[in-house]
């Protein structure tokens, strides 16, 4: 192929700003590689619940059936974090995007990048050579299942944490699969030893590896995996998580990698994937150009590798950050003591940089 139709929905805070840089190196990588870009736009989030008092306007949601793949920015808002009345929430849209478009796989790769091994808040003797794949489930667990409601005059709250083997199985076929792609090691996560979901979780998951017999099957409960991560993160591979633990889990892993302002994620299922970096809007750094834009471009990076098979352009992608890196420029959040001033670089110069080592 040699044009995409890419949809964007910058949604709240940095949203924006992230999601133009990427859209730039994306631009530049066409440029490049000889092929078209187009954009459509939509809203999502808080910047839609002001317009249409919908967090996902059905525009939004034809626009996304109706494109190669989707790149998001971020949505959230403090102001609905501190209301618990509000009955419509920005991440209410995310939520809808991910069922109605059967995203019922979340891909975050945790990769460090050599030259920021000295940025995480870990020892870098214990982060060199970690290199972790999460298969997150999207669409189940405890953020869709229901009863989700108030009772007894709103003094009872009740969430429902609901899987179905299917549900399980083909998330599992997937990290499975990338697994014996990959280093052979799988690690599923649950809490076997308190909930049945967890129970039938693992149960499924045994089934299945006997299908894959090259991959090495591991179980930890998710307390132990939060331990395990930072004291060891070398020893993982692919994990495999359900929706809520893998939402909890990928952000401690943000710090193997040094920053969360660096983690990518591609959300796939049935047709069409969606691109977005792991943080959340920052709001209180949108609108500074400060933010960090590396999130967004590798989640750009994913979307040329799984959405379009271009792997040589994710991987020009990856070095031209590398680089950057290597040149000793930083965006604010992974600035140190001993970082020159003018090598710390606000979000559109810092872009610049990338697509000039393209
Ligand atoms: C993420 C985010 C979302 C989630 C929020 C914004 C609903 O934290 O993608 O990790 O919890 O899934
Ligand atoms: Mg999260």
């Amino acid at each position: 192929m040699n044009s995409y139709k890419i949809g964007i929905l910058a949604g709240d805070g940095i949203g924006p700003e992230v999601v133009d840089s990427a859209c730039k190196v994306i631009d530049a990588i066409g440029r490049k590689y000889n092929f078209n870009v187009s954009y459509t736009y939509d809203l999502i989030g808080h910047a839609a619940i002001e317009k249409t008092g919908n967090p996902l306007p059905d525009s939004a949601l034809t626009m996304c059936n109706n494109v190669d793949a989707i790149l998001l920015g971020a949505v959230g808002m403090p102001l609905y974090d501190n209301d618990p009345s509000a009955k419509v929430r920005p991440e209410q849209g995310l939520l809808k995007l991910r069922k109605s478009l059967g995203l019922f796989a979340n891909i975050r790769p945790i990769t460090i990048f050599d030259e920021l091994l000295f940025t995480s808040s870990l020892k870098p003797e214990i982060l060199k050579g970690a290199d972790i794949l999460f298969y997150r489930e999207l669409t189940g667990g405890i953020y869709f299942g229901t009863p989700r409601e108030r009772r007894d005059n709103g003094n009872v709250a009740i969430d429902t944490l609901r899987y179905e083997r299917s549900e399980i199985e083909r998330i599992a076929h997937m990290a499975f699969k990338a697994a014996s792609r990959r280093n052979k090691k799988l690690c599923s996560v649950d809490k076997a030893n308190v909930l049945e979901s967890s129970r039938l979780w693992r149960e499924t998951v045994n089934e299945l590896s006997k299908n894959y017999p090259d991959v090495a099957l591991t179980h930890l409960f998710i307390d132990n995996a939060a331990m395990q991560l930072i004291l060891n993160p070398r020893q993982f591979d692919v994990i495999l998580t359900g929706n809520m633990f893998g939402d909890i889990l990928t952000d401690e892993a943000s710090q193997i990698a040094g920053s969360l302002g660096l983690l990518p994620s591609a959300s796939v299922g049935n047709k069409v994937g969606l691109y977005e970096p792991v943080h959340g809007s920052a709001p209180d750094i949108a609108g500074k150009n400060v933010a960090n834009p590396v999130a967004a471009i590798m989640s750009a990076a994913l979307m040329f590798e799984t959405a379009f098979n271009r792997k040589k352009e994710a991987e020009d992608i990856k070095r031209a950050i590398s680089q950057v890196y290597a040149d000793g420029f930083r965006t604010i959040d992974l600035a140190q003591e001993t970082t020159k001033t003018e090598k710390i670089l606000r979000t559109d110069k810092f872009t610049e940089k990338i697509i000039e080592s393209l």
